[in-house]
């Protein structure tokens, strides 16, 4: 029996409509300047009227697929991060499931907001090395766009819209080495939307306490990298590149600082998608891969923090294809 879990191919999608910051100037009362000098963020994808979180993932599982060369049919589960499925049931990926013609497989939701995507590939990865699934899509897709309310110049500058993809299958080498999941519910309220089945009446926009969610971003990002890679029996010096979510560049940068890593080792692209959310560690990673910045055996960390407030993080030797 293969005893790892591994990502033998990759995708991603984002809207064509581009939104820059010249162009939220005349939105709300903000600047470029503002923007990117406290985000780092130039430029946003915004979905079209006809596309969602489903029609999305499924352009990014596509590629994924092929990347791996896998049929749709041999895909023993599809589970979808996403904090912004177009129906509460059913989920985003029965959706999937149906447009991709993965009629073996299972399919379900996964909501850990931001920490979503590491959550799904963790949960992947055990259904692997426990020997039930041998081929699983894992896919992160949000928009935003729909959350946002967009005369609220503190959170419509920070999100875009997208989603990335990875196929996971067994394999005889690593793969997958550790991984670090955790939640701090009774910080619930820092960052919230609320939805129709609540108390509250719509509309139902993101609200967020953006200091507060810096901070702990900056110091969940360290503390969870290096929980990982000590579990990973590593040591900082093995990482070859971290891939965080992207929300911010500024948080990105302390972080790197805080953990003692070098910046040019994090992966940085949120100055052309902002905060994609679920989606923005797996459109990352596919960006990474373009540019030649993963090399056989390289060691890699993913981590993720949001709502929740959650936080995620996952140490891969990384490989192309199967063995
Ligand atoms: N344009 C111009 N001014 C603005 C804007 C804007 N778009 N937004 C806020 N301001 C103003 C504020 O009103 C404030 O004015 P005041 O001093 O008169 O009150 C001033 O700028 C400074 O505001 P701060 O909140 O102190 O600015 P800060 O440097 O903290 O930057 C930001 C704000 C960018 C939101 C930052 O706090 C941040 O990135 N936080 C983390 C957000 C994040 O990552 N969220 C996603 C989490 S992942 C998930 O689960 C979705």
């Amino acid at each position: 029996m293969a005893r790892y879990a591994r990502i033998t191919g990759w995708g991603k999608y984002l809207p064509q409509k581009v939104l820059t910051n010249q162009e939220l100037e005349r939105l709300v009362d903000t600047s470029d300047a503002w923007i990117i000098s406290r985000t780092g963020i130039k430029e946003r994808r915004i979905a079209a009227n006809d596309e969602t979180a489903s029609t999305m993932a499924v352009h990014a599982a596509r590629e994924a697929l092929k990347a791996a060369g896998l049929e749709p049919h041999c895909l023993d589960l599809v589970i979808t991060a996403t904090c912004t499925p177009e129906l509460i049931f059913p989920a985003c990926a029965s959706l999937v499931q149906n447009s991709l013609g993965a009629r073996k497989a299972a399919a379900f939701d996964l909501n850990a907001a931001c920490s979503g995507f590491i959550y799904a590939l963790a949960t992947a990865c055990q259904f692997i090395t426990a020997g039930s699934y041998k081929n699983i899509l894992v896919v992160g897709s949000e928009v935003y766009s729909r959350i946002l309310n967009w005369k609220n110049r503190n959170t419509c500058v920070l999100f875009g819209d997208g989603a990335g993809a990875v196929v996971v299958q067994a394999s005889d080498s690593p793969g997958s080495l550790s991984f670090v999941l955790g939640n701090d519910g009774s910080r619930a309220g820092s960052i919230y939307t609320p939805g129709p089945c609540g108390l509250n009446q719509g509309p139902y926009y993101l609200t967020m306490n953006g200091r507060e969610v810096f901070r702990f971003a900056v110091n969940v990002i360290c503390l969870a990298t290096k929980q990982a890679v000590k579990a990973a029996g590593l040591e900082l010096s093995d990482i070859d590149l971290l891939i965080p979510h992207q929300a911010n560049t500024r948080i990105l940068k302390s972080a790197a600082k805080a953990i003692g890593l070098p910046l040019e080792k994090v992966f940085i692209n949120v100055d052309r998608y902002g905060n994609t959310s679920a989606a923005s560690i797996p459109i990352a990673l596919c960006e990474a891969i373009e540019e030649g910045r993963l090399k056989e055996r390289d060691r890699l960390v993913l981590v993720g923090f949001g709502g929740g407030l959650s936080w995620a993080a996952m140490v891969l030797q990384w490989g192309q294809g199967k063995r």
